[in-house]
């Protein structure tokens, strides 16, 4: 596995008190989620529902989604975000699991070769780190910009299950992030989400985000 090492020298210097402020997207639709009956209620198994961070960082929203009552596993590449994590949680006695995986195995064999994709999105479903876990009933991803990793998602959702996604658009200002992680406009919005409907979709200002859920919930749009 590539260390992440670019990335643990980021969290690094960004080392601090707290693991900083959630996201207003996704504090939204947390809100939503949480409001509606099943949001953040036990499963019919009477244990607290499943999140999952993906690409978490230093794990600010790992923390929120563990304060809102869920049981979080925080996934990232970089060994000294996933330390923070621990750490700030600890702090807050908080319990988050945390686990160092490689995102980027999907996206790395469809830039291979486009045929396998399919495939690759089905290995990467079956991949140990996921498939030894009870399936979530949320996913999160903020700020990592993946098409064949969101292509991957829907399976990965236990039945009812939500996915939280925000990323840049071609329209954010400044020079950061690269072109790379930047997704044309409209297109989160746009994409099927394995069949999972959209109940809150929002891009403004170089941002997008939606909230998806496999399953009936009211449709809202903000723009
Ligand atoms: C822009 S940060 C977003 C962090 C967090 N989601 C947030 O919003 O605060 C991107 C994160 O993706 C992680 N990352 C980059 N490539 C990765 C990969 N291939 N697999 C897993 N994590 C990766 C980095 O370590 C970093 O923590």
């Amino acid at each position: 596995m590539d260390t992440g090492g670019e990335w643990d020298a980021k969290h690094r210097a960004r080392r601090a008190e707290t693991a900083g402020d959630v996201d207003d997207f996704v504090r939204r639709a947390l809100d939503l989620l949480d409001a509606e009956a099943g949001g953040a209620a036990p499963r019919a198994s009477g244990r607290a529902p499943i999140a999952w961070d993906l690409a978490c960082g230093r794990g600010r929203h790992a923390l929120e989604l563990a304060r809102r009552g869920r049981r979080v596993t925080a996934f990232d590449r970089s060994a000294e975000a996933l330390a923070q994590v621990a750490a700030y949680a600890a702090r807050e006695g908080l319990a988050v699991e945390t686990a160092r995986v490689d995102l980027a195995v999907v996206g790395d064999r469809v830039s291979e070769d486009r045929a396998t994709r399919d495939r690759a999105v089905a290995d990467w479903a079956a991949a140990d780190w996921a498939a030894g876990r009870p399936r979530p009933d949320l996913i999160v991803v903020v700020n990592y910009l993946d098409e064949a990793l969101f292509d991957a998602l829907p399976a990965l959702l236990a039945p009812g299950g939500a996915l939280l996604v925000t990323t840049f658009t071609v329209d954010h200002p400044g020079e950061h992030p690269s072109a790379r992680f930047r997704l044309a406009r409209g297109a989160l919005a746009r994409r099927a989400w394995g069949g999972a409907e959209v109940c809150l979709s929002e891009e403004s200002n170089g941002r997008a985000g939606i909230l998806a859920r496999i399953g009936a919930m009211p449709a809202r749009e903000v723009d």
